[in-house]
């Protein structure tokens, strides 16, 4: 196959562009475009051959794209709109102004792009953004495929559920597959995070958890085709840990609501862009003191009357957050990613919430391009 020309649209800090290098496929990003200051350092940082533009999509004048001449686009437009959280402003939201502006061009390039990506956040199916996206394609003459997937389908031990939209221009396609949301993903990907409830005993329910939950974390944790966190952790000497260690206030405050999770466990939550700054839903803490048992630590917490006492027991577990290092490991970044020195961990942490998994994303674009 000839290398093909790849437009990167929002591209952050590169996790597209990762995944296509991983694909071995041959290709160029003969430009990539975003305008966070921040992420455009970090990309350039990584792929300082990359022309990287930093401008508003909106702003860019059809002529200029054309000039490109790219075979696929690479997407993952902004997901607040979208989010099951947030207001889900979804077309209304001036933040999907650039997106419906791709879709505006789209039809008027004047060679489609063969191949067209696209990632978002759970909640996009629902949307009306997506409707005018599948009439776009449909007007333009692709197929197009959609699945949810999770990281843990590919063995990664991080929940990252994430809805992605595979188009490919009919003159290359064999078949339209439309979205049904039990349809399986493509062939070397397993379906998305399933949860039973014929598992063992969850044990005793020391935290604020739902039977339920603790239930699926017990699956989780059994599930062998997962690896597990150990493999994605910096070797020790490495961390700095008391930069990373869960402050007190925060153990005291949010104990109960924390992910924690061990070494051993094949599981973690998403790790979001308030990671390391907010505790709730924003991504997993390590154990890091294995010779404590968790179970008895929270038992005793619930028997303490007094904040210090409470702290000592939690302290036991020396809990930490995960590097970003480790983050991206998670994430699928290869080892030859990295920051520019000067990246604050807060900011590391943000641009990687925003990010996608690589080795997903790798996946289904082998299943695009070279099915
Ligand atoms: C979900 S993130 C994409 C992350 C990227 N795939 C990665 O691997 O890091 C969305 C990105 O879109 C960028 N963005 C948002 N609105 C934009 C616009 N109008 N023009 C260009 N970039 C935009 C943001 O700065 C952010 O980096």
């Amino acid at each position: 196959m000839e290398t093909l020309r790849v437009l990167e649209l929002y591209s952050g800090i590169g996790g597209m562009h990762y995944a296509l290098k991983q694909t071995g496929i041959s290709a160029d990003v003969v430009a990539a475009i975003d305008i966070n200051t921040t992420a455009n350092q970090i990309y350039k940082h990584n792929f300082p051959d990359t022309p990287l533009w930093n401008r508003t999509i909106e702003g860019i004048p059809l002529d200029e794209l054309n000039g490109l001449c790219f075979d696929v686009i690479l997407m993952s437009p902004p997901c607040q709109p979208f989010t099951r959280l947030g207001l889900q402003r979804d077309i209304t939201d001036p933040r999907t102004k650039s997106f419906l502006y791709i879709l505006d061009l789209l039809p008027r390039l004047s060679q489609l792009p063969r191949f067209i990506l696209l990632e978002n956040v759970k909640g996009f199916e629902s949307s009306s953004a997506r409707q005018c996206l599948v009439e776009t394609l449909t007007k333009c003459g692709y197929t197009y495929q959609e699945v949810m997937v999770s990281p843990t389908s590919v063995g990664i031990p991080n929940s990252r559920l994430r809805y992605f939209l595979m188009a490919k221009l009919s003159t290359l396609a064999h078949s339209k597959k439309s979205f049904q949301p039990s349809e399986e993903p493509p062939s070397r990907l397993s379906p998305v995070d399933s949860l039973t409830e014929e598992n063992p005993s969850p044990g005793f329910l020391y935290k604020l958890e739902t039977t339920t939950e603790v239930l699926r974390k017990v699956n989780q944790n059994m599930d062998l085709s997962v690896r597990q966190i150990q493999d994605f952790l910096e070797p020790e000497e490495n961390v700095d840990i008391e930069q990373y260690l869960v402050p007190h206030k925060t153990l005291l405050r949010y104990a109960l609501i924390l992910d924690i999770v061990t070494p051993v466990c094949r599981r973690s939550v998403c790790f979001t862009k308030g990671y390391g700054r907010y505790v709730e839903g924003t991504g997993s803490v390590l154990q890091s003191c294995m010779e404590t048992e968790m179970e008895s630590v929270f038992k005793h917490v619930d028997q303490c009357s007094k904040d210090d006492d409470k702290l000592q027991q939690l302290l036991k577990l020396k809990l930490r957050y995960f590097t970003p290092r480790e983050v991206a490991n998670l994430m699928g970044f290869p080892k030859s990613f990295s920051f520019p020195a000067q990246i604050p961990i807060k900011q590391r942490y943000k641009v990687l919430g925003n990010s996608l998994n690589v080795v997903v994303v790798a996946s289904l674009l082998q299943e695009l391009i070279s099915s």
